[in-house]
């Protein structure tokens, strides 16, 4: 049984198969020497045709599409297959549907193995974040969990001029296995203020706790000074690994640590065990060991793999 459950799923990078990754990686080691442009731009084109190669209406997608629908072993929830079934009505047999009856056979075994007191956090992007929470409300709330949050993990980055406004955040969505339970640890986080580097005022309270008050959305909250910050919310900014940083191991779809400890830490005390499903270069996994939890890591990737090995 699993307490922490990163399901790390951007619609369109992790539909590169095992073979595209493979040359993707290789791509990368090959151009790590040039420029890093040309690395991101290699890669966009592999991506995007893996893209195109994987996810299209085929027989497997009818299979899963089926084996929902019809619910023989009566995993699935009447709100899922109803939900499959509107979908099918909204956004047709295509690749988008082929995606989600695939992420719902997923989705629900890792409800299946989530301790009852687990959490479940899914990395998405807004291209797929509507259909994705939907679908994680069928399975999760419609049987007693509860969503907790969509935490927007903002980046800055280089993008090309395009026609609309520029795509600056990914989505992380965020829920437990059941409403009964609230295990969860407060991430404290710099204050604005002290990101600004400007000096809080704090005096002393009738209890003799140095605090000050600070208005947000016409409410007023009370900040003790304990040294640990504010409480985080769920808008994350978090960088993107440097091209040049020491944790970059040139896997195209890697994540920064910092991103991962925040959810461990919050979702997992030490000893707790914590589930990657889509795992990578083994970010999750290593943050875990270094948070000293147990992990299991799942890739369907021989480098990615081979990565996460040498990394732990
Ligand atoms: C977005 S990446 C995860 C990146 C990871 N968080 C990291 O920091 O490296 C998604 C991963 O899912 C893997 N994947 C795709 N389909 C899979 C499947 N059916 N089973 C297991 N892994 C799969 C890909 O090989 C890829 O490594």
């Amino acid at each position: 049984m699993i307490e922490n459950i990163s399901l790390n799923n951007n619609f369109a990078l992790n539909n590169c198969n095992p073979k595209f990754l493979n040359k993707i990686n290789k791509t990368n080691k090959i151009n790590k020497t040039n420029k890093t442009n040309k690395i991101d731009k290699t890669n966009k084109t592999l991506q995007s045709m893996a893209f195109s190669d994987t996810w299209s209406w085929n027989e497997f997608a009818q299979k899963a599409f089926e084996e929902i629908l019809t619910n023989e072993n009566s995993v699935y929830t009447n709100q899922t297959i109803k939900l499959i079934e509107g979908l099918e009505g909204v956004i047709k047999k295509d690749s988008m549907l082929a995606y989600i009856v695939y992420m719902t056979q997923r989705i629900q075994e890792i409800w299946r193995v989530l301790k009852p007191e687990g959490s479940f956090y899914l990395h998405c992007d807004p291209t797929v974040s509507h259909y994705l929470k939907l679908l994680l409300d069928s399975v999760f709330v419609a049987s007693g969990g509860e969503f907790l949050n969509e935490i927007i993990w903002h980046y800055r980055r280089w993008t090309a001029v395009s026609y609309r406004f520029q795509r600056l955040h990914d989505n992380i969505l965020f829920y437990n296995k059941s409403k009964k339970y609230k295990k969860f640890n407060t991430i404290y986080v710099k204050s604005a203020n002290e990101e600004k580097g400007r000096k809080e005022s704090f005096k002393e309270d009738e209890n003799g706790n140095l605090a000050r008050w600070q208005s947000l959305n016409g409410k007023k909250y009370k900040i003790y000074k304990n040294g640990k910050g504010v409480p985080a919310g769920d808008v994350w900014e978090i960088s993107f690994i440097h091209p040049s940083a020491k944790e970059r191991l040139g896997y195209p779809t890697q994540k920064p640590e910092k991103l991962l400890e925040r959810i461990i830490k919050a979702s997992s005390n030490e000893g707790d065990t914590v589930l990657d499903v889509f795992c990578g270069c083994g970010t999750t996994v290593s943050v875990a060991q270094r948070l000293n939890r147990r992990w299991i890591g799942i890739d369907n990737s021989i480098e990615a793999i081979k990565i996460t090995k040498k990394r732990i």
